[in-house]
């Protein structure tokens, strides 16, 4: 099939060359022109595992272009894939999903194609980019848009670091439609992930318990909503156990016992029960504040995930807060920040913890050392001015420092030489933000180790 994808960030760019590599022949498009040249040259704009090579094993599947123009006239299916960031009141910017519904209209010339919103869109957004669509087409066709389109929603489920391996084997895919024609090529798009009969990447082997995909098909209103409650859930999910936590520290309890023993129950389940610093990235906290501000439209109040925000936020100030206990006074200390992306392979910033922390303890009058294995370049051009000493090791860190603090799991940061790090430091404190190090061996070595939960 003839696939557009307008916007190259995650979500676009992952979808690209999943369907590409299934056979479809896919064009991406994106205004910028600095991400299209990069990718014509066989680079990504993003840090993704093996999204590289997987570009590449799709490559004579994939064009590149920065504008619409001969880029979606005979489409089968254009999904839309832009950004939709926060405003500054929270609300999501929706101007890009609007240039991209009205080219849409402008630009499309073939008899039937489905428009599919699958970039996190407020819930009735569907209809919008409908009449978009529609007004924009009649507007430089002259003539009537009825039969040429539909608008369905296809919400994306892919997390940062593992985006491939989640769009190749989804737990489900959802498509919201009231067009049973949209729903047809949709199932046909799909069907090879939906049957797993494509043969894997070697890179990314099919895991083992993955079988056919269920999928779901709703209505539009019932797709939009599954997006935000499913990111609403699993934030929820983080704070509840970062709540226990604080609890399990005080009666002396051991969070990551507490998150087995109950995630064991298969009512509960084990994963997202990780307690630390909380969550960050863009996803849980514009979704969050998205659905809580959607249902004050409606009159309604969202007291738990208003709560699962809450807790969230207070997370980061209990790093600041811990360390205040430790070292009494802050103010001329040296602080090490281990990791600044919002979670490990992945060097995304946006609403990373460690940014927060940084500028917390900078503001007290620390000094903040920090280093990342992909994210430093990031950091330096979006947050150079912060103040914060760039390393380009975790040694380089820990010298001289007052206390370490592990705030971005990376694989790498465990199995670091913990006991050459604290011959380095002018004292052994190190806060594991995420319980992921070894607190018996890090003792051994003469740390005073501090969880952040439990
Ligand atoms: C999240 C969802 O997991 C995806 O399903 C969704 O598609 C995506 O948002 C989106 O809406 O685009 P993502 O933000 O990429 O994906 O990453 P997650 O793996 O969900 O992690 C989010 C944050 O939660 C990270 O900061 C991570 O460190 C934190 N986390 C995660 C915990 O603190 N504890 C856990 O147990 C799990």
């Amino acid at each position: 099939m003839k696939v557009s994808i307008i916007g190259t960030g995650y979500v676009g760019i992952t979808t690209g060359a999943c369907l590409a590599y299934l056979g479809h022949e896919v064009t991406c498009i994106d205004s910028d022109e600095r991400k299209i040249a990069l990718l014509r040259a066989g680079k990504t704009p993003i840090y993704e595992p093996f999204l590289t090579e997987l570009l590449a094993d799709a490559q004579r599947n994939l064009r590149y272009c920065t504008k619409y123009a001969g880029a979606i006239q005979d489409a089968d299916v254009i999904f839309i894939a832009v950004g939709t960031p926060p405003l500054a009141d929270g609300s999501p910017d929706l101007r890009y999903l609007s240039q991209a519904a009205r080219g849409i209209g402008e630009h499309y010339a073939g008899d039937f194609v489905v428009v599919v919103n699958k970039s996190t869109v407020p819930i009735g957004s569907g209809n919008w980019v409908g009449s978009l669509v529609r007004e924009s087409y009649e507007q430089h066709h002259g003539h009537k848009a009825n039969g040429h389109f539909s608008v369905a929603s296809n919400p994306e489920f892919l997390r940062e670091g593992t985006a491939l391996s989640d769009s190749l084997y989804p737990d489900r895919v959802v498509i919201g439609s009231d067009d049973e024609r949209s729903l047809e090529t949709l199932y046909s798009l799909y069907r090879p992930i939906l049957d797993q009969t494509f043969a894997p990447p070697p890179y990314l082997p099919r895991p083992e318990e993955v079988g056919a995909v269920p999928l779901i098909s709703t209505d539009l209103a019932s797709a939009e909503l599954i997006k935000y409650a499913a990111n609403a859930f699993l934030a929820l999910k983080i704070s509840y156990i970062n709540e226990i936590g604080q609890l399990a520290e005080k009666v002396g309890a051991d969070i990551i016992q507490v998150a087995k023993g109950i995630g064991l129950d298969a009512r509960i389940g084990t994963r997202f029960l990780q307690a630390g610093i909380g969550w960050g990235g863009s996803c849980f906290g514009k979704d969050t504040a998205a659905l809580v501000s959607t249902a004050t439209e409606y009159n309604l109040s969202m007291p738990i995930v208003a709560a699962a925000r809450e807790i969230n936020r207070r997370q980061r100030d209990r790093v600041v807060e811990k360390l205040l206990g430790e070292l009494k006074i802050l103010k001329g200390r040296s602080i090490g920040l281990l990791g600044l992306a919002f979670k490990p392979n992945t060097d995304d910033l946006r609403e990373a913890p460690a940014i927060d922390i940084a500028r917390k303890l900078i503001d007290r009058g620390c000094k903040v050392k920090v280093h990342d294995p992909v994210a430093m370049e990031r950091f330096q051009q979006e947050y150079g001015d912060m103040g914060a000493v760039c390393c380009t090791t975790p040694e380089e860190v820990a010298d001289d420092v007052d206390a370490l603090v592990l705030v971005t799991e990376w694989q790498q940061y465990r199995e670091l030489d913990w006991e050459a790090l604290a011959a380095k430091m002018r004292s052994r404190i190190v806060l594991d933000g995420r319980n992921a190090l070894d607190r018996a061996r890090l003792t051994r070595f003469g740390f005073r180790y501090v969880g952040v939960a439990g």
